[in-house]
């Protein structure tokens, strides 16, 4: 397919509702997306002092973010902020300086959280972190999603058909900001 995109999740909880909300946004997708959800779990703690050597989880995952059309953020927010384990995948692909993976990949980003403000203000803090890496990022529609008790379906399928209708919208805006930078 033309268009592959990297989705990388924040969370590494096997229920993970930022994971189900990545699987399920993908399906909204036009049939010349593809997604592949990222593996950050296996990767070491950030040492500068491996730059010179980097592990080989390392090394697939630049060569996952430098193969991608597009990157999608599905992130948690954990204490008010972006989770350890998904700025260590970050700090790890922007390494060695002047070899970032990142640069000029055109990025969404999204948040589902059990807490009323959907991962708002961890989704500002990875926007800073992304304009610093240069990676032009989809400014609207925001979708900070809280997810309460029946907001996925038995087959993993959003249930409201007013919040399914708000993702379309999100899905659709991002497929054109991914077209437009590969144009
Ligand atoms: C949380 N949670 C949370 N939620 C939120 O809206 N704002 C926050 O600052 C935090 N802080 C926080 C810290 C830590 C360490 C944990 C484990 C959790 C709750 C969080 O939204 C909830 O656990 C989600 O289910 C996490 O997303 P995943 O793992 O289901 O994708």
């Amino acid at each position: 397919k033309p268009y592959q995109i990297a989705v990388i999740t924040g969370s590494l909880r096997a229920d993970s509702i930022n994971r189900k909300l990545a699987s399920a946004i993908a399906r909204l997708a036009p049939g010349d997306f593809s997604f592949t959800q990222l593996v950050i779990g296996d990767l070491p703690l950030y040492n500068q002092d491996d730059d010179a050597d980097p592990s080989p989880a390392v090394k697939r995952l630049k060569g996952e973010i430098l193969a991608a059309s597009g990157l999608i953020f599905v992130t948690p927010e954990y204490n008010r902020g972006i989770p350890g384990v998904l700025k260590n995948a970050i700090d790890h692909a922007s390494r060695p300086y002047g070899e970032s993976a990142w640069a000029g990949k055109p990025a969404g980003v999204l948040g589902a959280s059990v807490g009323v403000i959907g991962t708002a203000v961890a989704q500002q803090q990875l926007r800073t972190i992304l304009a610093y890496l240069d990676v032009p990022t989809l400014g609207q529609p925001e979708a900070f999603i809280h997810v309460g008790e029946g907001f996925f379906d038995e087959g993993g399928e959003i249930a409201s058909a007013g919040t399914r209708k708000f993702l379309q919208k999100w899905m659709d805006s991002y497929v054109a900001w991914v077209k437009k930078h590969a144009a």
